[in-house]
């Protein structure tokens, strides 16, 4: 029997069914179905040979899923009423037990909590690979000066592997973000009912054990319409996903002529189909382009659910699209940087050349007036002068003679000269975190340790 007497329209079944996109749930539907069965019989809500012969449906559910040769029919509106209609059509209509003390509100936000703890851990994986291949190029790559630039312009010159191990920092933000995504994930909504609760002395606590969460959900009103984590999930990605694209920004910019500061992997490139001489940084220039479409969905899913009354409401349908492509998008992404930084080469010729500008000393001129007792802001002053007077007379720094630079001032010499011959603008940086070598040395002896803390 049904309570309605026509059937849907078409356009409606179009719109209403989300079976073609959250198929992808199915494994973990299975898993909480299991579960949840198990404590019916457990509890004594069903006989434990009706608990039984339901998982053993499911199992070959599953197992049709593994092999692909589960069908949908036309009628399942979702993941969850195609595996039940199918329980059902293997075991007969003891599988229609399986939905006691259940409604599709609660499965439904179980299954997406379970689906999102995986992948926050998969994400968390990937980012400390990706973390280890930087780690391990900034040791490779230890002393090789480079330009280190603000607003694009050259500023001071910093080691590369310095300029590296700061994307290893923005990362490991990025993993503490996906384990702030296991902290929202840790309570099981399942026994929430379709929002008040169930009927049943069920034992939620045991289910929440079963699969692997710390606690249940206190409150089945909050529980049936929470959509927080997967907020969580696709904010932490978003961001992970712009620190990627900066990343591929950065490789596109250094892989043209004018740079040549790297060379990506021919894997990891592509050709012109019209200029023979042409390599593209393809891969990279993906990583740049991907973020915004993840951020997209940040901002699809905060309109999913803003003004939403209480509690369930076939809007919460649309935080799936949303959430399935972050991850997909995320994942590729997270591949693709690891790959194209494994086997990027740099260019270390050039990248001296660009560091070898001795404009980019002007800071530490500064420094050396300010050791003499020259206000900071004075000696900002005399050096931009000194500067300017360069470009204007199309000369370097080193070509001042030592009575032109006394005329400026009387503190620049003797040490002018003997600082742009030392070239030490890069050691001269030994605050914490700078790029003095001993510096970078620490950092990466700390990296090293964040790398072996994580995976142990
Ligand atoms: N397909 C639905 C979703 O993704 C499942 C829950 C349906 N619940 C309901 N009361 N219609 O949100």
């Amino acid at each position: 029997m049904s309570r309605f007497s026509e059937p849907q329209d078409p356009v409606f079944q179009a719109l209403n069914s989300s079976v073609s996109f959250d198929y992808r749930l199915a494994p973990y539907d299975i898993e909480q179905s299991r579960a949840h069965v198990r404590m019916l019989g457990r509890s004594g809500v069903i006989p434990e040979a009706d608990a039984a012969e339901i998982e053993r449906g499911l199992e070959l559910v599953q197992r049709e899923i593994d092999d692909d040769s589960f069908e949908v029919k036309p009628g399942d509106e979702d993941v969850h009423m195609a595996i039940e209609r199918r329980v059902t059509e293997l075991i007969g209509p003891v599988g229609g037990k399986m939905h006691t003390a259940r409604s599709r509100n609660d499965q439904v936000a179980t299954d997406v909590t379970l689906f999102v703890r995986a992948h926050a851990l998969r994400a968390r994986d990937a980012i400390l690979g990706l973390m280890g291949v930087l780690e391990t190029l900034a040791e490779r790559h230890i002393d090789w000066p480079m330009p280190g630039y603000t607003h694009l312009q050259r500023a001071q010159p910093v080691y590369l592997s310095h300029h590296l191990l700061a994307y290893f920092w923005k990362l490991r933000r990025d993993f503490h973000r996906f384990g702030f995504v296991l902290s929202t994930t840790d309570e099981l909504p399942l026994g929430a009912g379709a929002l008040a609760g169930v009927n049943f002395s069920t034992d939620r606590m045991s289910v929440a054990q079963d699969l692997g969460f710390p606690a249940i959900a206190e409150n089945s009103i909050d529980a049936v319409s929470n959509r927080d984590f997967v907020i969580d999930y696709v904010s932490a990605a978003a961001t992970c996903a712009t620190h990627l694209s900066q990343l591929g920004a950065e490789i596109v910019l250094w892989s043209s002529e004018e740079f040549r500061f790297c060379e990506v992997s021919d894997a990891f490139a592509s050709g012109s189909s019209i200029m023979p001489q042409k390599k593209n940084p393809d891969a990279a220039e993906l990583l740049r382009a991907k973020a915004p479409r993840v951020a997209a969905h940040l901002v699809g899913l905060h309109g999913v659910l803003h003004g939403l009354p209480l509690t369930y409401n076939k809007d919460l349908q649309e935080d799936k699209e949303h959430l399935f492509d972050a991850v997909d998008t995320l994942e590729l992404a997270l591949a693709a940087a690891t790959g194209v930084l494994r086997d990027i080469r740099f260019n270390r010729e050039r990248l001296a050349e660009a560091a070898s500008d001795e404009f980019l000393a002007a800071t530490d001129i500064a420094d050396m007036l300010v050791t003499r007792g020259v206000p900071f802001r004075e000696a900002h002053g005399i050096v931009a002068g000194i500067v300017r007077e360069a470009l204007e007379s199309g000369r370097s720094l080193s070509d001042f003679s030592d009575d032109e630079l006394r005329g400026i001032s009387e503190q620049l010499v003797p040490g002018f000269h003997e600082l742009l011959g030392e070239r030490a603008w890069l050691e001269s940086k030994v605050s914490e975190g700078g790029t003095a070598l001993s510096r970078v040395k620490e950092q990466l002896a700390q990296a090293r340790h964040v790398l072996e803390e994580a995976s142990a």
